[in-house]
């Protein structure tokens, strides 16, 4: 696992760094002590993730603007997420939760969604995230419908005999390039060992769901995940979703 420090304020919620402190099997130290290491804060506003003057938490409420009525459905995502008429509450796995994006857009337009991150440290941002939303009063509606797992998705989706309608997969963070031209976040995320992914693998344990449907996020001219050729693909700028439908007689 990723070498990682954690740093504690005086204001920080005890339990929380008990738990993260346990978890990790890591003791809080003094922040001045960190140098340029990769750590973990907690203060009063949750869990950050530092490194030098870089830092990231996880926070929801940047999304909302996106998921105001008349916005959400221009959401690519959405579009191929889309199931005609449906008339029951859609349930769904995102197998690669990563910070929860994809998930609350997914909420938001009202899917019942299990989230799973197998990083420790990413799935403690996301807990965190999600807990802090869950006491806001507009973002707890959403995050009521997100529901933290941690562990591998592949072994669990293995074994699953749940009704699933739709499986999300997005794998990849984006290749470090140029560090300037990518996000903050993905600058800090990008510092975590990146799980080996088997997309071949990822893929048959998500048929093995038999979901009606498997929505994959590439970049727009990535290589389809384990070579498999989608359905349909929906196109977007930077990124496209690779469509793969099993209607249910
Ligand atoms: C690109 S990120 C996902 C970003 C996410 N869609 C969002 O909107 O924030 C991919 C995440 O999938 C996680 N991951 C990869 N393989 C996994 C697996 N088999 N089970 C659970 N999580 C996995 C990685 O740790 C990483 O955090």
């Amino acid at each position: 696992m990723t070498e990682i420090k954690l740093c504690v304020t005086e204001s920080a919620d005890a339990v929380l760094v008990e738990q993260i402190s346990k978890k990790l099997n890591i003791k809080p130290q003094d922040e001045a002590e960190m140098d340029d290491s990769l750590y973990l804060k907690v203060d009063e506003s949750g869990v950050s993730l530092k490194k030098g003057k870089l830092e990231m938490q996880g926070d929801f409420s940047k999304l909302l603007n996106r998921v105001k009525p008349g916005k959400i459905s221009q959401e690519i995502l959405l579009k191929a997420a889309k199931f005609k008429g449906a008339t029951k509450v859609l349930k769904a796995i995102d197998a690669t939760a990563g910070m929860g994006e994809d998930s609350f857009i997914l909420a938001a337009a009202g899917f019942d969604v299990t989230l799973f991150e197998k990083d420790p440290i990413i799935g403690i941002l996301l807990e965190d995230a999600l807990r802090r939303a869950s006491r806001d009063e507009e973002l707890s509606k959403i995050v009521a419908r997100m529901h933290f797992m941690e562990g591998d998705s592949i072994e669990y989706m293995r074994k699953c005999k749940d009704d699933i309608d739709l499986i999300y997969l997005d794998p990849m963070f984006p290749e470090r390039t140029k560090s300037g031209l990518i996000k903050k976040k993905f600058q800090l995320l990008g510092q975590l060992e990146a799980p080996a992914t088997d997309g071949e693998e990822m893929f048959a344990a998500a048929r093995n769901v038999n979901p009606v449907k498997i929505v994959i996020k590439r970049p727009a001219k990535g290589e389809n995940l384990g070579g498999i050729k989608p359905h349909y693909s929906i196109d977007g700028k930077a990124i496209r979703y690779d469509c793969f439908v099993f209607p249910r007689s």
